[in-house]
């Protein structure tokens, strides 16, 4: 019988691989990473369409990118799943501090499936994101300290998002359907997210109409953030409290 703390991942039959089924686009579903799809990785990573837009992956973007990528995101699916497993006898669901599932496919009818896209919500380490506007490099730095060290179920804690989809599938409302079918299925519920600082290069008009149509507002835009293949880029700040939830982390700081 599959571990009842899985809910609400289904699990495949076939293959006990966990899976949650998009809300809206039913033939969508969003699974743990396999290690097939780090052949698809570098054809991804390395069109304009993805990488102009990204400012995190390597460029170019190579076989061992996507191995090290798949090792990072396989152990933390991995520890999420290990967590749930330990916690079977448990009556309660508990909460842990990630997502087993990331990698989104669509179903066809002969029942495979094919890879067309990433979805993480995760611990925010970035700083700069999470500090004042004027804060300097040592602020930044405890805020990122002091985010890492909450407790899992800490309101406070402040989360972030990160997403692509291939571009045959862009502008068909999968991610915007997709974020919110992982935040309301499971980060909210399962690892108790209540508070995302999230961003997107200025001009990502695809990127910031998932964000505001999931609830996010705009809360800043970072002049200069980064230098990506020559061209220095603005960063526009989103940010989503859980309607009800506490106020996000810096509201009630005395240095506000
Ligand atoms: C950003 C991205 C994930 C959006 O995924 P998507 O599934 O195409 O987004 P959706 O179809 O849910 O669109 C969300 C909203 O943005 C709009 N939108 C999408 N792409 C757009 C574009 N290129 N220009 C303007 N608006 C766009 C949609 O029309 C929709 O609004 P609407 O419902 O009012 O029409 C996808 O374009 C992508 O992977 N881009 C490259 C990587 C990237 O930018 N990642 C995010 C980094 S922050």
């Amino acid at each position: 019988m599959a571990n009842s703390q899985l809910y609400p991942l289904e699990v495949n039959p076939r293959t006990g691989e966990p899976f949650l089924r998009l809300k809206n686009h039913k033939t969508i579903i969003i699974t743990p990473p396999r290690q097939e799809d780090t052949a698809l990785y570098p054809a991804i990573m390395n069109d304009p369409r993805i990488y102009e837009w990204l400012g995190s992956p390597p460029s170019p973007y190579t076989a061992d990118h996507a191995e090290a990528w798949y090792a990072r995101v396989k152990a933390t699916s991995d520890g999420a799943l290990k967590d749930l497993e330990a916690a079977q006898e448990s009556s309660d669901l508990i909460l842990v501090g990630d997502c087993p599932v990331r990698a989104i496919r669509e179903m066809k009818e002969d029942g495979t499936d094919i890879f067309i896209g990433d979805i993480g919500i995760m611990r925010s380490a970035g700083g700069k994101l999470m500090a004042p506007a004027d804060a300097d490099d040592d602020q930044k730095a405890k805020h990122a300290e002091e985010n890492a060290a909450r407790k899992l179920g800490d309101p406070k804690i402040a989360w972030t998002v990160g997403y692509y989809i291939i571009p045959s599938y862009h502008g068909r409302g999968i991610m915007t359907d997709a974020l919110q079918t992982l935040l309301w299925e499971w980060a909210v519920p399962r690892m108790g997210v209540r508070y995302i600082v999230a961003s997107a290069f200025e001009g990502n008009e695809g990127s910031l109409g998932v964000f505001r149509k999931n609830g996010f507002v705009q809360t800043r835009i970072i002049e200069n953030h980064i230098e990506t293949r020559g061209q220095w880029r603005n960063l526009t700040v989103m940010e989503w409290n859980m309607p009800g939830a506490e106020a996000r982390p810096n509201s009630d700081s005395p240095d506000q």
